[in-house]
C-alpha cells in the first residue's frame, strides 16, 4: 500500500480538461457581456475607418470580466483585419513608462525593443505605428502604473488610436494629470456585478466543459454557485469547481458531493476579506494577527498589536474581534486563562 493507492486512474479522472478551468482560460463566448463587447468594438470602429478612435474608461470588481471581455474584443478585431492593431498591457506588470514603451514597440512588431532609453523605444514605436493605420492600446490595472506620462506621449503623438483603460478604482481618472485627462475625454464604460442566475450560467459552462457529465450533484453546484454570488468574483466559482473535483477524486468518489464543495469552500482564501472597503485597516491587521497565530488569546493579540506599534484600545480592540465575528471572519473559544485568572477567549479564523 503506497499512499497513491487509492487514487482514480488517469482514465478515471473527474475532470475531462482541467485547464478549462484556468482564470486565464478564455471561453469561446462571454455570456452577458454581449453590451460590452459591443461598446468596446464601438469605440475601436472609426480607426478602421481612418479616423480617430474613442477613448474609454473600463471600471467594475475584481473578477467581473473586463480583462476577458478586451481578449474577447482582440481576438474579434484580429479576425476581421490587420490594419488596427491591438495592443494588450498589464499595468502592474510593467509600471513604468520605459517598460510600456517596450511592450508597445514589441508588439507593434518591432524587434529588439529592449533597454533602450525612452526616446529610442519611442522612435520603435513610431516605426511600428508606421506599418498600421491604427492602434488600439489596452491599458489594463492603469491604477497600479507608477507613471503616467507615457499616456501624455502616445495621446499627443498618436492620432488613429483608441486607449482602454481599464481599472477596479472607479475613482482612478480623478487622480489623473489635468493635461492627459483633457486629451483623454473618456467615455465610462462599468461591468456591473453578475445576477445569481447570469453566475450560474457561466459556471455551468464551465463545469460542462471541464468534467465528465454528470459527476456534479445539483446541491453541490448550487452551493458553488452561491458563494460565487456572495463573493461576486467569477474566480472564487472557478476555484471551487476545481478544489471540489480535486476533493472529490482524493476520496476516490465518482461524484462531487455537498460534502467535498464543502470542504473546497473551507479550504478557500477568502480573498475579498483584505480587500478595501470591506474591512477596515485595523479590522484587517487583527484579521490578519489571528491568521497567523491561529487561537491566539486576547491579551497575547493586545501585545502583538504594541509590538506591531499598532496599539488598539481595549474596548476597541473588543468592538473589531466582535465585528470580525459577526462577519464570519473569526470565531472564538472561551478557555481558562490559567490558575485564578479566570476565562480568556481564543482565536481561530472561521473558514
Ligand atoms: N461572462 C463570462 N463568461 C465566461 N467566463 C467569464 C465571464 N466573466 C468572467 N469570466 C471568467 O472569470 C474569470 C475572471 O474574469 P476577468 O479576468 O475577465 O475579470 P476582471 O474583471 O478582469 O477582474 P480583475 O479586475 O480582478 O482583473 C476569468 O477566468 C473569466 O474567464
Ligand atoms: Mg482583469
Amino acid at each position: 500500500m503506497t499512499l497513491f493507492d487509492d487514487m482514480l486512474k488517469d482514465e478515471e479522472s473527474l475532470f475531462t480538461d482541467e485547464h478549462v478551468l484556468d482564470f486565464d482560460y478564455l471561453p469561446d463566448l462571454l455570456p452577458y457581456r454581449e453590451n460590452q463587447q459591443g461598446y468596446i468594438a464601438d469605440c475601436i470602429k472609426p480607426l478602421v475607418a481612418g479616423r480617430p478612435g474613442k477613448n474609454l474608461f473600463i471600471h467594475g470588481a475584481p473578477g467581473v470580466g473586463k480583462t476577458s471581455c478586451i481578449r474577447f474584443v482582440f481576438e474579434e478585431l484580429k479576425k476581421s483585419t490587420d490594419a488596427i492593431k491591438p495592443v494588450y498591457i498589464n499595468c502592474w506588470k510593467k509600471p513604468t513608462t520605459n517598460a510600456v514603451l517596450t511592450e508597445v514597440a514589441s508588439q507593434l512588431g518591432s524587434i529588439g525593443a529592449h533597454y533602450k532609453t525612452n526616446e529610442e523605444l519611442w522612435a520603435k514605436v513610431e516605426k511600428g505605428l508606421s506599418r498600421s493605420k491604427g492602434v488600439v492600446i489596452a491599458l489594463d490595472e492603469i491604477d497600479k502604473a507608477k507613471e503616467q506620462d507615457f499616456l501624455y506621449q502616445i495621446l499627443e503623438n498618436i492620432r488613429a488610436i483608441t486607449v482602454l483603460m481599464i481599472s477596479n478604482d472607479k475613482a482612478f481618472l480623478a487622480n489623473v494629470d489635468g493635461r492627459i485627462r483633457s486629451r483623454l475625454t473618456p467615455e465610462e464604460l462599468e461591468f456591473p456585478p453578475y445576477k445569481l442566475d447570469e453566475v450560474r450560467g457561466i459556471l455551468e459552462e464551465r463545469k460542462n466543459a471541464a468534467f465528465v457529465p454528470g459527476v456534479w450533484g445539483e446541491e453541490a453546484f448550487g452551493l458553488v454557485v452561491d458563494k460565487t454570488y456572495e463573493q461576486g468574483d467569477m474566480r472564487v466559482g472557478l476555484s471551487l469547481l476545481r478544489e471540489s473535483g480535486r476533493a472529490a477524486e482524493s476520496d476516490a468518489s465518482r461524484r462531487v458531493t455537498v460534502e467535498h464543495a464543502m470542504r473546497a469552500k473551507g479550504k478557500m482564501v477568502d480573498f475579498r476579506m483584505y480587500g478595501s472597503g470591506d474591512l477596515g485597516e485595523k479590522e484587517a491587521l487583527v484579521l490578519s494577527i489571528i491568521e497567523e497565530n491561529s487561537g491566539i488569546e486576547t491579551g497575547e493579540l493586545t501585545e502583538m498589536l504594541k509590538k506591531r506599534a499598532e496599539p488598539i484600545a481595549d474596548s476597541s480592540l473588543r468592538r473589531i474581534i466582535q465585528r470580525l465575528d459577526k462577519g464570519g471572519y473569526i470565531f472564538r473559544e472561551e478557555v481558562a486563562a490559567g490558575y485564578g485568572k479566570g476565562k480568556t477567549m481564543k482565536h481561530f479564523i472561521d473558514k
